[in-house]
């Protein structure tokens, strides 16, 4: 319960004093003050290197957000976590993603019964089907192999599936093809499966609640378009369509044989599941190592979250320095920039989990925050956002702190392609931090009318994160890492991070609007008059 706001407390306050004079430095000056800082302001995880020295930190900044932490009980809500603690009271329940990837053998104990045996059976389970799918022994209804592998799943039933399949695609078994489809939009189903054989298609139907209207949707169609190519022959569905959900009822109600059910508990949330049976894609496409490999690196980052002092702690660190960049500092937004293709999916993949963890207006006690809590995460890989919105983060008006990410090797090493890659990393980086003063353009002797557009003023923060190369275990790593920034943030905006009510009244209006799109006659509209002039003309325009 929250004892009062975290803005009311001495360490945010002394914070707020500290950041009056911290926001006149200029990294140009904390730089050529300490010759060291790039060296010292750094984190040198087992296979994660963390350089935050480009941030606009001072070894007080430093030490009065160690105190906030300490003000805000942040190892004491780690443990909690770890313990399998109700952390997440408006839905009482437990926060045990980290139970997914705790060692066999283990104990974590949710109402008096270890947690940690079920994981590993429905792991075990897993890597069975895995094994059968990828050996072929598995078949199709006109008895052929699986060639193809849909997941329908939306949310975190979607992103970390296809944010892991696109990180880690170098690994995956290539006689396999994958697609994931997620919206309503039958597009997406129609585009999925316009070139796939039937008799050679899977269908996982990924979903917690099994209820999501995009996901049933999506799976009732293509039981019927694998119905209807098999001459009508329900008997079908059993060999081309596995489920993974906590709802056996509405699983064994929609015609899958609950034997090809993976399960999952209420204590995972939806975006902290991709490493439960919601990887079940994941694991097919990785085989049953490559999965482990990637619950190792999830383990690690985790032994690192909850036992790492708070100067040493990645994810506490880079939490903490986020909560300064947004709170004192005055950032909006956070830009994540994986210079590797294959994070291309990484930036949508934090979408969810950051904001849909932490952008909450109310205190786990239900009172109403006088501080921003979430930023926008949001990011394309580079190069490419060099070429788009780069320009306003150099020269704009607001301040947008970076999170860069980079492999100092290539899984696809051509040419120059790579160095040059890092290159622009390292660049980048530098430019935001350190700009270019009018002096210096003068020295060009660019003309005088000039100058003024071409001073960078620097002083942009930024974090630079990397490692050797992209590797399964890396990912778990990389994931984990996100997952407790969000979980600090959370802690000390002393928010609900595991809840999500505002999603819900949309949904509740889109089942009320549905039919008035649908029915034959004109219904009498009674929402505010522009829904109403925009179903109307929806009407118009769908009539053939
Ligand atoms: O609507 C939001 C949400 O509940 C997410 O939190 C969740 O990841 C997604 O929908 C999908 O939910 P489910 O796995 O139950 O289909």
């Amino acid at each position: 319960m929250s004892k009062g706001l975290v803005s009311k407390r001495a360490a945010w306050k002394a914070l707020g004093r500290h950041a009056t004079k911290a926001r006149a430095l200029h990294l140009r000056g904390l730089f050529a003050n300490d010759p060291h800082r790039g060296r010292r302001m750094t984190i040198d995880f087992p296979g994660l290197y963390l350089d935050y020295s480009k941030n606009r930190v001072t070894d007080e900044t430093l030490r009065l957000l160690g105190a906030l932490t300490k003000e805000c009980g942040l190892s004491k809500k780690i443990n909690a976590m770890f313990r399998g603690d109700k952390i997440n009271p408006t839905e009482k329940r437990a926060v045990l993603h980290v139970a997914l990837r705790a060692p066999r053998g283990t104990s974590i104990m949710v109402d008096g019964v270890n947690v940690v045996p079920g994981v590993h059976a429905v792991l075990d389970k897993m890597a069975d089907f895995t094994h059968r799918v990828r050996n072929g022994s598995w078949k199709g209804h006109t008895g052929r192999p699986i060639r193809n592998i849909v997941n329908f799943g939306i949310g975190g039933s979607d992103l970390g599936p296809v944010m892991a399949y696109e990180a880690l695609r170098a690994y995956t078994e290539r006689a396999l093809r994958f697609r994931f489809v997620s919206n309503v939009d039958g597009s997406d189903f129609a585009e999925a499966v316009r070139d796939l054989n039937p008799a050679e298609t899977l269908f996982i139907v990924s979903s917690k609640t099994f209820t999501t209207v995009e996901t049933m949707t999506n799976a009732k169609t293509a039981r019927d378009w694998l119905v209807q190519n098999m001459k009508g022959d329900e008997s079908c569905v059993s060999k081309h369509f596995v489920a993974v959900s906590t709802n056996a009822k509405d699983v064994a109600a929609f015609g899958i044989d609950t034997d090809n059910m993976f399960g999952f508990w209420d204590w995972v949330g939806g975006r902290y599941s991709m490493e439960s049976a919601i990887g079940l894609s994941t694991m097919l496409a990785l085989g049953p190592n490559g999965f482990q490999s990637l619950l190792e690196g999830f383990r690690a980052m985790d032994d690192h979250f909850r036992t790492a002092p708070f100067h040493k702690n990645m994810p506490a660190l880079m939490g903490l320095l986020s909560v300064w960049n947004v709170n004192f500092l005055g950032a909006h937004s956070v830009a994540v920039l994986p210079y590797d293709n294959y994070l291309k999916r990484f930036p949508a993949y934090l979408q969810q989990l950051t904001m849909e963890s932490n952008g909450k207006s109310v205190t786990v006690g239900g009172v109403l925050v006088d501080y921003d809590t979430s930023p926008i995460y949001w990011g394309e890989p580079g190069t490419n956002g060099q070429h788009s919105f780069y320009q306003l983060i150099h020269q704009g008006t607001r301040l947008v702190p970076c999170d860069f990410i980079a492999f100092a090797k290539s899984l696809n090493p051509i040419g120059r392609h790579h160095d040059l890659l890092l290159a622009n990393v390292c660049a980048q980086a530098q430019a935001l931090a350190f700009g270019k003063t009018a002096a210096e353009v003068k020295a060009e002797k660019v003309p005088a009318d000039l100058v003024t557009h071409k001073v960078f003023l620097g002083n942009r923060p930024s974090n630079t994160l990397i490692a050797e190369m992209m590797t399964p275990a890396l990912l778990g790593k990389l994931v984990a890492l996100y997952e407790h920034i969000t979980f600090t943030q959370g802690a000390v905006w002393d928010v609900n991070s595991f809840d999500q009510w505002g999603v819900e009244l949309g949904k509740v209006l889109a089942q009320r609007i549905a039919p008035e799109l649908e029915s034959e006659s004109e219904p009498a509209l009674s929402h505010d008059s522009s829904t109403n002039e925009i179903i109307r003309r929806l009407r118009e325009w769908k009539k053939d």
